[in-house]
């Protein structure tokens, strides 16, 4: 049974140790642990028997726009709806904030359409989001990654 929970500090090492091949890939953004530490309420887990599984986070930008960004479930337990639960889960937060809309960018266009999102020009986030995050990534400035929002 997953059982999805808010971050604590202690888990940050586990949480790395998740996605360190991702990283490698390029397709999530790496995050020091300092960084992790100081946006460790954004985040939720995805917890099976105190094992984590995937974590993700909703990160807020404006009095009216969230993000979902690092989102990410262990190899071995992808396809099994925990995914879906955790940006469902982070809607859900995102709603109790009273937040607008949440969007992300992304490789996995069809995974974030079918739980309700839609693609948006990249032009159109706000340009602190672009320049801030997008330069650290490996892939700037030729990305395929893609934009995508949800209202709620
Ligand atoms: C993307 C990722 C988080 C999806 O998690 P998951 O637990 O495997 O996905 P789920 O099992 O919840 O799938 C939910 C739905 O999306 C679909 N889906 C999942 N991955 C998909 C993919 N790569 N392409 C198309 N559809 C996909 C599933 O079929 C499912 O559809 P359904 O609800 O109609 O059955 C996971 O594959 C992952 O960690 N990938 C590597 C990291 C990454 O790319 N993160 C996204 C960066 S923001």
């Amino acid at each position: 049974m997953i059982q999805y929970t808010k971050a604590k500090l202690s888990d940050i090492q586990e949480m790395q140790n998740l996605v360190v091949d991702e990283v490698k890939k390029g397709v999530i953004l790496f995050r020091s642990s300092d960084e992790m530490a100081t946006n460790i309420r954004s985040y939720i887990l995805a917890k099976n028997e105190n094992k984590i599984v995937g974590f993700g986070a909703l990160h807020f930008h404006a009095y009216n726009l969230g993000e979902i960004r690092s989102l990410i479930v262990s190899q071995d337990c992808r396809g099994m709806g925990i995914g879906k639960g955790m940006v469902n889960t982070l809607v859900q937060e995102g709603k109790s904030m009273n937040v607008k809309e949440i969007f992300t960018l992304t490789y996995q266009k069809s995974f974030f359409e079918s739980i309700g999102f839609t693609e948006i020009p990249k032009e159109s986030l706000p340009a602190h989001k672009i320049w801030a995050d997008c330069v650290k990534c490996k892939h700037f400035p030729v990305c395929d990654e893609v934009a995508l929002i949800k209202t709620i």
